[in-house]
This record gives structure tokens, sequence and C-alpha cells, in this order.
């Protein structure tokens, strides 16, 4: 039997999260992005870039994700879902006041139809806007 693509798995977005070592995207972000896995409710291609200033590479950010998992979120963490969502997120390592940084964001995965970004503070607006 052929499988029709849902209208989710039609779409395609790359999340950026700005703050993505901080405590909002921990404890509140990565949850409902695991449960959104549960629901299958996630675009069909789909990219999780979250940055911060911390030297981190994508499998040790994982790491630290998973472990935020299973302290905050309401359900217990299932490998397989974890699977899932983990080989969706990526680490880039960049102060957000160093504009270059940004047209190296670009080499991330691409090809989405829509940019969700994600902001830490108002004071970054204006750097954000260069992108
Ligand atoms: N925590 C919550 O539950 C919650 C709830 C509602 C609203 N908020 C709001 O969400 C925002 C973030 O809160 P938070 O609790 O996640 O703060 P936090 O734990 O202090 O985290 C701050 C994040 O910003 C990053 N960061 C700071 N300056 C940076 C820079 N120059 N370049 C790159 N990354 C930088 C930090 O990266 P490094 O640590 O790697 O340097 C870290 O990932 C705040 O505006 C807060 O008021 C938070």
């Amino acid at each position: 039997m052929i499988h029709e693509p849902t209208e989710n798995e039609k779409l395609s977005a790359i999340m950026v999260i700005f703050g993505g070592t901080g405590d909002l995207t921990h404890r509140k972000l990565m949850p409902a992005l695991y449960n959104l896995v549960v629901d299958s409710l996630l675009p069909g291609h789909f990219a999780i870039v979250s940055v911060g200033r911390r030297e981190w590479h994508h499998q040790q950010y994982r790491e630290e994700v998973l472990r935020s998992l299973n302290k905050y979120s309401r359900n217990k963490t299932d490998q397989k879902y974890w699977d899932k969502l983990s080989e969706l997120i990526y680490y880039y390592h960049f102060d957000f006041t160093d504009l270059d940084g940004y047209a190296r964001l670009r080499e991330y995965p691409s090809g989405a139809a829509n940019l969700l970004i994600i902001y830490r503070s108002p004071c970054v607006h204006g750097a954000g806007q260069k992108l």
C-alpha cells in the first residue's frame, strides 16, 4: 500500500534556537519538541540548530538534551523517539555578537521552506535581521 504523505510530512523547516544551552531550551523547548516527535507533528523535513557559546560538539550537546529530557519531560523518554529527535539536532557554537557567525549558520542543513528563529532576548533582534 502506498503511503500518502500527511500535510505535516510535506512541510520543511529549520528551527534556530539562540540560547540553545540555556534553561528555557532544556526545560521547555526540548521536552515540547520531543512530544511533537511522539505525536508525529513535526514537519517531514526538519532540523533544529541550537546556538550557544559553550565549546560543545553535536553529540555532546545531544547528550545534554537527553539528560534534560529525562529530568524535565512529563513522559518517560522512549529510546525510539529520542533517536528520531536526536538526529534532527545540531549544535552551533558562536557568540551572537559576532556578525560573521551568522554567515556560517548558512552551512547548516539547508533547503527548508521555512526558517523559524527563537531569540533569547530582544537585544539580539538587530543582529538576527542580518541573516
Ligand atoms: N527559563 C525559563 O523557564 C524561561 C521561561 C520564560 C521565559 N524565559 C526567557 O527566555 C530567555 C532565556 O532564558 P534562559 O532561562 O534560557 O536563560 P539562561 O539559562 O541564562 O541561558 C542563556 C542562553 O543564552 C546564551 N547566550 C547568552 N549570551 C550569548 C551570546 N552573546 N552569544 C551566544 N549565546 C549567548 C547562553 O549560552 P552559553 O551559556 O553557552 O554561553 C545560554 O544558552 C530569557 O529572556 C528569559 O527571561 C525563560
